[in-house]
């Protein structure tokens, strides 16, 4: 090679470089992630070893079967116990948690524990007041049944789904989240976007036995909400008002997050994980295409440290509280889709994000250990309303321990 020619490959090779140096610049947050794949790894054995040891310290507390554990208070270090009460939607989400400890120990302990904790509320399977059945019965009765073989608990389910399937309203397409009781506000038929997660029951009844209108009232209820419920930048409202004879929209509201047209954090990873759950039930590809989507802008609004915020329109404010429970609910839901996309870019994409929101949760930052009897600190369940700030949060928890029972088991499988 004479020195012109040489001079040309060493110009060539600079340009690539400069050109390569100024994309990577360029990469928005979700290729960075991709780009160090092999870098993002966790101590998974530990992330779980520490759950089943604040277990250790919280179960032995928690002995007043008519209640469930609720929040910890800021400046707390024990649970408060609220009732297992119809109108409490957070009921399923311990006995969820001891299926769960069962599940990534294999110890008896836990599944003897988690049957205790299950057990008490069969009677909420008629609960037609409200959408929360879903939250309600699938964590305690729906886990049961998958992980700890209670075949038993079938019926409760698929009478579970029934009530849920009573509040759907046919002219409006969805099913009506609250009662104008509950929320005198909003006077006419109301969904919210935490909807989305109460599918799961229908879904397993039309599976299991149940009456297949479930399995359509659930794919009804995710096209009217993926039409109405999300703005063209992709975010959602929390509250759509429906008028329940003609299914016209009447209002866009809020209620936990900051402003009606603000980002409510959570709301937002409802609605990642419901769209990756309605595609994995449906496999229709219009869902996944749509669950892509919001996970993307999701994960753009993200800070450095993966969790958001109470509400993503306050994030830009170091004093506001972040919400740790929408990182656990979208931390498990990317690893399912991580198994669901075909793309392999995308398959390590949204496993990273999985895994590096697994690490910061279990981090100093946000691991209770040491310092109260959860698994997670730094949620926030209801700032607009002026409640659980800056707590521990029981389905922060829930979603934690579902995220790394699902890890343990895709990397059981690679
Ligand atoms: N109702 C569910 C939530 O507060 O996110």
């Amino acid at each position: 090679m004479n020195k012109t020619m040489r001079f040309k490959m060493l110009l060539l090779i600079g340009l690539i470089s400069f050109v390569g140096c100024k994309n990577s610049n360029k990469t928005n947050k979700t290729e960075t992630i991709s780009v160090s794949e092999n870098t993002i790894d966790i101590d998974l054995q530990k992330q779980i070893n520490d759950c089943i040891n604040q277990l250790e310290i919280a179960v032995p507390k928690l002995t007043d079967l008519t209640k469930h554990p609720r929040l910890i208070d800021t400046d707390s270090t024990e649970w408060k116990q609220v009732n297992n009460h119809k109108l409490i939607w957070t009921s399923g989400f311990y006995p969820g948690v001891l299926w769960y400890a069962y599940n990534v120990t294999g110890n008896k302990r836990w599944k003897d524990e988690a049957i205790k904790r299950t057990e008490v509320f069969e009677d909420f399977k008629n609960i037609t007041e409200h959408h929360d059945i879903g939250f309600m019965m699938f964590p305690a009765y729906g886990l049961g049944y998958q992980i700890g073989d209670k075949k038993e608990y079938k019926d409760i389910l698929l009478t579970s789904a029934a009530s849920l399937a009573s509040r759907f309203n046919p002219k409006v397409g969805t099913i009506r989240s609250w009662s104008n009781k509950m929320h005198p506000r909003w006077q006419q038929h109301i969904t919210i976007i935490d909807n989305m997660l109460n599918l799961e029951l229908l879904f397993w009844a039309a599976k299991n036995g149940g009456d297949k209108k479930f399995y359509d009232i659930a794919v009804k209820h995710s096209e009217t909400t993926m039409k109405n419920h999300f703005r063209d930048d992709l975010t959602s409202w929390h509250v759509l008002e429906y008028d329940s004879i003609n299914g016209n929209i009447l209002n866009r509201h809020t209620k936990q997050g900051y402003a009606d047209d603000s980002r409510w954090s959570r709301g937002q990873a409802w609605g990642v994980y419901g769209y990756i759950m309605v595609y994995k039930e449906t496999k229709d590809k219009k869902f996944l295409d749509f669950a892509k989507k919001i996970t993307d802008k999701y994960l753009d609004l993200l800070p450095e440290d993966m969790v958001p915020a109470w509400d993503f329109d306050v994030q830009n404010d170091p004093k506001e509280e972040k919400d740790a429970s929408a990182a656990a609910i979208v931390a498990s839901a990317l690893l399912d889709l991580s198994t669901l996309v075909e793309d392999k870019a995308d398959q390590d994409r949204y496993y990273n994000a999985a895994v590096k929101m697994l690490k910061s949760l279990g981090s100093e930052n946000y691991s209770a250990v040491g310092k109260a009897d959860s698994f997670l600190l730094h949620s926030t369940g209801a700032k607009s309303l002026g409640h659980e700030i800056d707590v521990a949060l029981i389905y922060a928890d829930y979603y934690y321990i579902e995220a790394l029972s699902r890890l343990k088991k895709l990397k059981a499988k690679k």
